[in-house]
């Protein structure tokens, strides 16, 4: 810690940052240590704020010299820059920087530029809770760090997710969206932050948007989102090993209220490379039990198996399962893409489970089809499913489920296809014992159905008075497998009864 930044400071609030209670003629005192770099995520976020952009590497090196009363000569020994540039290039720009951003009316100088980034640091720091935030200069100045969100200008219903989800992420470390492939789980997340980031009372003072549906190393995401949530330094500085990477990262988020979303995180938790999904395990659980401010908003397509266990441990992480929109939402979405006739939307809706991305790619194939007729369309009646539906399913049947899912999945295809009611728990047992080539316990059949749950690929229904769960498929789910039936199933009479159903 440098020494020479030791401020005092009276104040009954507990501070995030390192604080030494000292109990003097029964007063309580609370020293804020302020150092450079502390003070510099504070003026780096209001410079951004101010100007649309961080601090430069020369601008930084400057102002730590100055903060450790050094000459020009002094600074520019130990970089790439020579004096001239420093003093002459880059300084004057900065002080005019710095006095429109924290002078407060005065100008910054060299010489006076600490007391200026300690006093704007302990304003920062000192402040109370968010709830009884009341008059700090960051107030209110929250940045999404980045990637950039999907845009979200026809974003319909949701109103109920949101605001549980509001509550979630102030309550929970890890909160992860759950559903199938275009059910909206990135579009939801993107809203979150889009509301939360003008609250007047903002719960974060960060916000990092990241996707990671390419499976970074751990490493290379450590190293990007340690450069996002960093000031820019030196690289001399940088930890080099993933583990002092991750510390570094920590101590920073402690420093802020930080909402990390991290959108399509599947593939991080993969089973084909062990030693990544071990090292992501750790990761997330070092995150999750050294953060006490910040929240992980992840989107996964299937809730994580690692989790599960942080769960049963205790640790503070939710799960949230996105199902389709609601009639009216879906209702609207149709009608603005051009589609207007209630009776054929609803049929679309309900055929589609309201996936918004399902109900895009129809509308769109009905416009190119059928001149945007759902009355032609209903004629040449069929279930048609987006890339992303068909890829997810490939997924899942080529290597994700095991033989017991796989053969369930065609039974209840086949029973749907021959009486369409969802099939009770103990039908389902009794059926796919009367097959000569199934056997299955009872204990056999519920862990493979929790599988097919968590992957959004079964669907259950409750029936409100005997409170019997019966299972039945989404169409789109029963289109593929009557489609793939071949190389999905290995009796003949299966195929020919799933053939009548389309
Ligand atoms: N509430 C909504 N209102 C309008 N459109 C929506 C809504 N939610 C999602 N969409 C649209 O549906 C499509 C799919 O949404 P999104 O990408 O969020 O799905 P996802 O669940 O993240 O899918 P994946 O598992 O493939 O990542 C997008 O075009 C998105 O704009
Ligand atoms: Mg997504």
């Amino acid at each position: 810690m440098d020494s020479n930044a030791v401020q005092t400071l009276k104040s009954p609030v507990p501070s995030p940052l390192a604080s030494n209670k000292q109990e003097f003629l029964g007063q309580k005192y609370c020293s804020v240590v302020v150092t450079f770099d502390e003070a510099l995520v504070v003026v780096n976020d209001l410079v951004l704020a101010k100007r649309g952009r961080y601090l430069s590497q020369p601008e930084i090196l400057i102002m730590r010299g100055a903060w450790h009363n050094r000459e020009f000569v002094e600074i520019a020994e130990n970089s790439d820059y020579s004096v001239n540039y420093l003093q002459r290039g880059v300084a004057t720009r900065l002080w005019d920087i710095l006095t429109k951003t924290i002078g407060n009316g005065k100008q910054v100088s060299k010489k006076n530029v600490r007391n200026f980034l300690e006093q704007v640091a302990q304003e920062h720091y000192a402040q109370p809770a968010p709830a009884e935030e009341k008059n700090s200069s960051v107030k209110n100045v929250i940045h999404i760090l980045g990637g950039k969100p999907p845009n979200i200008s026809n974003f319909y219903g949701r109103t109920r997710e949101l605001s549980y989800l509001k509550k979630l992420i102030t309550k929970q470390r890890c909160v992860s969206l759950v559903g199938g492939a275009g059910i909206g789980k990135t579009a939801l997340a993107a809203k979150l932050i889009q509301e939360i980031s003008v609250e007047s009372k903002p719960k974060f003072d960060s916000i990092i948007w990241k996707s990671v549906a390419h499976g970074p190393l751990l490493q290379d995401l450590v190293a990007e989102l340690l450069e996002l949530i960093r000031p820019l330094e030196p690289t001399l500085d940088s930890p080099k090993f993933t583990q002092a990477m991750i510390s570094a990262l920590i101590k920073q988020m402690q420093l802020r209220r930080c909402l990390l979303v991290l959108d399509e995180s599947d593939s991080l938790f993969e089973t084909n490379n062990l030693e990544q999904q071990l090292e992501y395990k750790l990761f997330f659980r070092r995150l999750i039990e050294e953060m006490d401010q910040t929240c992980l908003l992840l989107t996964n397509r299937v809730f994580p198996d690692d989790f599960e266990d942080l769960i049963i441990a205790g640790r503070p992480i939710q799960d949230l399962k996105i199902k389709g929109l609601d009639t009216d939402a879906a209702m609207q979405l149709l009608f603005d893409q051009g589609l207007n006739d209630p009776e054929k939307c609803n049929e679309l809706i309900k055929t589609y489970y309201g996936n918004p991305l399902e109900l895009k790619t129809v509308v769109t194939r009905i416009h190119h089809f059928f001149g945007g007729s759902t009355k032609k369309f209903f004629e040449n009646k069929t279930t048609l499913f987006s890339s992303q539906f068909q890829a997810m399913l490939d997924k899942a049947f080529s290597y994700l489920l095991s033989e017991n899912q796989r053969q369930i999945m065609i039974y209840v295809a086949q029973e749907l296809a021959l009486n369409s009611k969802p099939i009770l728990f103990t039908s389902l047992l009794n059926g796919l014992n009367q097959k000569e080539e199934i056997s299955l316990s009872t204990s056999d059949l519920i862990t493979a159905l929790e599988g097919l749950e968590k992957q959004s690929l079964i669907e259950t229904i409750k029936d409100p008075a005997s409170e019997e769960i019966s299972f039945t498929l989404q169409p789109i789910v029963k289109k593929y497998i009557r489609k793939n039936t071949p190389g999905l199933v290995h009796t003949s009479n299966a195929a020919e009864a799933l053939a009548i159903a389309s």
